[in-house]
């Protein structure tokens, strides 16, 4: 059965864009077209199985997918954040509160408390005893290398056949999800469709490692533009003068526009 098909719903478009509005008193660090593609990953239900996120701090992008994936009926969001504060691997977040408040607050305003698991531990923690199918994976997380490679790796063995996993801030400038994206899923056998919307790469898992041969034009195009990147994150701490412009020039080869849902849908399908 091809999950993919499941239908949206005629007013999507419209449907997104109230939330896009609604959406916008939450604190968060997602740009406008990051928000319409999220809502599109919560909706469009590509194979069997859970929507886990990974780093939920206030709430904005469990609000989304929460909302998202109830058009297409019963659905949880899992998010995994301990909420701890100040943040360890998120200093930039500054707050000595945990996000904790603002987050329950947030869900419970935007009506979708009961559609969220929340996780109040370390993804690693979580990881240890979680058990689910997987159909939609979120990092948001820790943006380290270590960090990023551990979500990855701790829930890679539990997505099913046409599974998403999408991870944010890979065009910023965080080491952990570009080499994430590059060493893990395109340079995987068992990862097809690929793109990216704004700083949100995704790729579409299968247990079939023949699918990944039908996607290598795309894949190694991602492959070289973003290995480019690479150096400018490993070596120059912190990013400054001529190598950040050089870094930001590169950037700016990485296809990144939104998508079109119809289309989208269609290119997940090839299998
Ligand atoms: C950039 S924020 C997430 C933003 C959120 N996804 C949104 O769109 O509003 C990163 C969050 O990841 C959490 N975090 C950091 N390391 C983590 C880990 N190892 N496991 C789970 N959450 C983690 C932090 O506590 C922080 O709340």
């Amino acid at each position: 059965m091809n999950f993919a098909t499941a239908n949206l719903p005629d007013d999507f478009d419209e449907f997104v864009e109230d939330l896009l509005a609604k959406i916008d008193s939450v604190e968060g660090y997602l740009a406008p077209n990051e928000i319409r593609f999220l809502a599109l990953l919560g909706a469009v239900k590509t194979a069997p199985g859970e929507i886990l996120e990974i780093g939920s701090f206030k709430g904005k992008s469990t609000i989304i997918l929460a909302k998202a994936a109830a058009l297409q009926g019963n659905a949880t969001v899992h998010a995994v954040d301990p909420m701890i504060a100040p943040s360890e691997t998120d200093p930039d977040l500054g707050d000595d509160q945990s996000s904790f408040p603002d987050f329950e607050r947030n869900i419970t305003e935007h009506g979708v408390s009961e559609r969220i698991r929340l996780h109040q531990k370390f993804s690693h923690e979580l990881a240890e005893n979680w058990e689910l199918p997987i159909r939609l994976l979120w990092i948001d997380g820790d943006h380290t290398y270590e960090g990023t490679k551990r979500d990855f790796e701790g829930f890679a063995d539990h997505l099913s056949d046409g599974a998403i996993v999408a991870i944010h801030d890979v065009l910023h400038e965080f080491e952990g999800g570009v080499r994430v994206f590059i060493e893990n899923i395109l340079l995987s056998p068992n990862f097809g469709a690929c793109g990216f919307v704004g700083s949100i790469a995704w790729a579409q898992f299968h247990k079939d490692p023949g699918v990944g041969k039908r996607f290598r034009d795309q894949k190694l195009m991602l492959y070289k533009r973003l290995s480019r990147l690479v150096p400018f994150l490993v070596f120059h701490e912190p990013l400054t003068g001529m190598a950040k412009k050089r870094y930001k020039l590169y950037r700016s080869r990485i296809p990144r526009a939104a998508v079109k849902p119809a289309e989208w849908i269609g290119c997940v399908e090839k299998k």
